[in-house]
């Protein structure tokens, strides 16, 4: 199947879309000429960044919380009633917390695994439904260099949510290209990119603790400095997955060498039995 060839006149959505990637990916696709929904649980952020946006093209923005299906449909008739039509989707908020093992707990599992894997099922649930009645259409799953590479010291919720969504896309996309189905996927698995996933706690439910643990912290300190020194431009990624959605690319990988180590190393440790050391983020 091809993929999307002509932009203009077009409509994508974009959750996460106030910042960093998502926001990119929609500045991208309003200079394609494309209209462009940003969806994001920060109104104000939400409120800023549909100002900005709009210096590029039509926008519109609406607070959506992706862990739930009520906000992700009614987002969809939001569009629908201004727009008309959907014809990209990308699945992009995401969120991190962690520590040691014991540390975690079972409310920072739930809002990682709620936001970065449920959020994104619930993304496909609700929009490829829209896809194919539209007649066709592109979906871009946002998952990370954490679904290839375990073993990251102190990230092993967000790495768990990123493998999910990893075997669900795989899958989804596997599924759709057999029954000839018109709509696309992609996975957006990126390596270190300049935006505010390291403050990703600023969006944290009430019952999720901030990690304070030193041994956390410190891995956090260095992501941060690794991401500022050597992170991607989010408008590098953005073109990344315009190609991608033009070209109907599964893997979109931003540093596909990190991608690569990551698979590597578990398939080393299955050949020899040995468990690899701990990685460091953003390595
Ligand atoms: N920046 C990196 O180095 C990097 C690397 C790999 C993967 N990623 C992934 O890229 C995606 C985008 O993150 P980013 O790096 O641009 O970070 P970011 O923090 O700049 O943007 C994430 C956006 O998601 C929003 N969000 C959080 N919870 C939400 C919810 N429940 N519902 C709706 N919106 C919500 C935030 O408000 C924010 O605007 C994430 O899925 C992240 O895991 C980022």
């Amino acid at each position: 199947m091809a993929g999307i060839t002509e932009f203009s006149g077009k409509t994508a959505v974009v959750t996460g879309g106030a910042s960093g990637i998502g926001f990119a990916m929609a500045r991208r696709f309003l200079e394609e000429g494309m209209r462009v929904a940003i969806a994001d649980v920060e109104q104000s952020a939400l409120d800023t960044a549909v100002r900005e946006l709009s210096a590029f093209g039509d926008v519109m923005g609406k607070r959506t919380d992706v862990r739930s299906v009520g906000d992700l449909e009614a987002l969809a008739e939001a569009v629908l009633g201004t727009y008309g039509r959907i014809d990209v989707v990308c699945n992009n908020a995401g969120v991190e917390t962690g520590g040691s093992f014991l540390s975690i707990p079972e409310e920072a599992w739930r809002w990682v695994m709620n936001v970065n894997f449920f959020g994104v099922l619930n993304g496909c649930r609700v929009f490829l439904p829209l896809l194919e009645a539209g007649g066709g259409g592109h979906i871009v799953n946002t998952a990370s260099v954490a679904a290839f590479s375990s073993g990251t010291a102190t990230m092993t919720p967000y790495c768990a949510s990123k493998f999910a969504v990893l075997g669900m896309s795989e899958s989804l996309e596997v599924e759709l290209r057999t029954a000839g189905s018109p709509v696309g996927v992609s996975l957006l698995a990126p390596g270190p990119v300049k935006t505010r996933m390291v403050d990703a706690e600023r969006n944290r439910p009430a019952d999720v603790p901030l990690a304070t643990e030193p041994g956390r912290v410190a891995v956090m300190e260095r992501l941060a400095a690794t991401t500022a020194e050597v992170g991607m431009d989010p408008a590098e990624v953005a073109g990344q997955v315009l190609d991608a959605i033009r070209t109907n690319t599964f893997f979109v990988l931003t540093h596909p060498e990190m991608a690569q180590a990551g698979v590597q190393r578990r398939l080393d440790w299955m050949a020899t039995g040995t468990p690899p050391p701990a990685r460091q983020a953003g390595k």
